[in-house]
């Protein structure tokens, strides 16, 4: 709430701020119910029409038909906010992101359409590389002033929560400073932001042709001292062709998960590796990219809890052609999600909804199983599905409003944003007519 008047209530003096009664929901998209989602509960949005949300102190405290909503006493001290015929769905969830970088690399983009291939950009000492080298000489205050625009754009997309690496720095002081960045950004502006590790991106010059030693270095000294740093909370490891073995990859996500960090794979993007199979065995919270799975890696996420999150925004930039086989993981019953993997080599996009429009025109998702794998599932995939990713009574009022008519214009309307207003536990933190 805006102005979150507080008042007394009651004989033993308890303050409370005065409830928020949220109207005007033409289509409140609560995905109540299971978590995860796999299979038929993908399209299950629990949609209530003519919807209402009741919110105390940033906590969703009823939610369902307005008449009933409105019915409660604590709705009628509650002041209210008529979104006047809106579609409100849970915040999204981007749980894949590379928000800290210095610049864009448009240069190697349009050698990319002239021809070059993104690997051999990568093999001549760009592509990841080149953003390494930059960020080593960016001003700190650069990186924050970039991705607080980033942030404030993630937020008028819809999105309230993001999973962000590290991986532009490795050496020990920049990943370090990429991650208390992080750190001080989560504190410092509304959009919450849960961090990873990913120091084994690629090998640095430092560490040219000495893989191993790279790795060595990670397992016995980096990883250990970001455990103890508390800066991170998961350990990813870009699994692939021209980046890290399986072998390599096995080595990091172990050592990072004996010191408490929960495992995450780049998994299959260029090639085959054997990755997804990796973060099966590890139990990590997700295998990312999955562009080239077979059938068996196909049935062996679906028998996991491992979240296959899917990043259609890279075949799109890159001009791939070539999507991973969302239908089939869906329809064996993995666990998919969606995310933008913002960062400035393969998709340099903060819009879910243009990755939703994606995944639903070039992987054949339906746009419920669109939004569903924008908000619950990722939030299963960051640990938070008990506070996040669904609209229910004990969630935090995390709401993107749309102004549609119907939810499946969300992916529809490609490339225009159609979010007017965001909330993140309650607040405003995006409006289109404040903007
Ligand atoms: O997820 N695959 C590795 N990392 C990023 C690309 C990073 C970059 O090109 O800067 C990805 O696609
Ligand atoms: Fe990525």
């Amino acid at each position: 709430m805006q102005d979150a008047p507080r008042f007394l209530l009651g004989h033993n003096s308890v303050t409370v701020s005065q409830p928020l009664l949220i109207t005007g929901c033409k289509e409140l998209l609560t995905l109540r119910g299971s978590v995860p989602r796999r299979g038929n509960a993908m399209r299950d949005l629990g949609v209530v029409r003519d919807g209402a949300v009741l919110v105390r102190d940033g906590t969703i405290i009823a939610t369902g038909p307005r008449r009933q909503v409105a019915r409660l006493s604590e709705a009628s001290i509650a002041k209210t906010l008529d979104l006047g015929g809106r579609v409100v769905l849970p915040g999204f969830v981007d749980s894949h992101t590379h928000l800290i970088f210095p610049a864009s690399r448009a240069a190697e983009y349009e050698q990319r359409i002239a021809g070059a291939t993104y690997e051999k950009i990568a093999r001549k000492g760009g592509g990841i590389l080149s953003t390494v080298r930059a960020l080593r000489r960016a001003k700190p205050e650069a990186l924050k002033t970039r991705a607080l625009a980033a942030l404030r754009q993630f937020a008028a997309h819809g999105t309230t929560t993001l999973e962000a690496k590290s991986g532009y720095g490795l050496d020990a002081q920049s990943e370090l400073a990429i991650l208390r960045l992080l750190s001080e950004l989560h504190q410092e502006q509304p959009v919450d932001i849960h961090s990873t590790f990913l120091g084994a991106h690629v090998v640095p010059p430092e560490f040219r042709g000495r893989a191993e030693a790279y790795v060595d270095f990670l397992a016995r000294e980096l990883i250990p001292t970001i455990a103890l740093s508390g800066l991170a909370e998961f350990c990813d490891v870009f699994c692939d062709r021209g980046a890290f073995t399986i072998a390599q990859a096995r080595r990091v996500l172990t050592a990072g998960r004996s010191c408490g960090l929960v495992p995450r794979v780049h998994a299959e993007q260029l090639s085959r590796t054997g990755a997804a199979r990796l973060a099966i065995e590890l139990d990590a919270a997700s295998a990312d990219h999955l562009e080239k799975i077979n059938s068996a890696d196909i049935r062996s996420l679906a028998a996991s809890n491992v979240v296959a999150t899917l990043l259609p925004g890279c075949s799109f930039h890159l001009g791939l052609g070539h999507y991973a086989p969302a239908r089939k993981l869906l329809d064996a019953g993995a666990i998919v999600a969606l995310a933008t993997d913002y960062n400035p080599g393969s998709s340099p996009t903060l819009s879910l909804p243009m990755i939703m429009s994606l995944a639903c025109s070039q992987m054949r998702m339906s746009p419920a199983e669109a939004i569903a794998a924008a908000t619950i599932n990722p939030a299963f995939s960051l640990r938070r599905h008990t506070r996040i990713g669904s609209i229910e009574v004990g969630k935090y009022a995390d709401l993107a409003i749309f102004d549609v008519e119907d939810y499946r214009e969300i992916p529809y309307y490609f490339g225009v944003n159609y979010c007017v207003m965001t909330m993140k536990r309650g607040e405003i933190i995006y409006s289109r007519d404040a903007n």
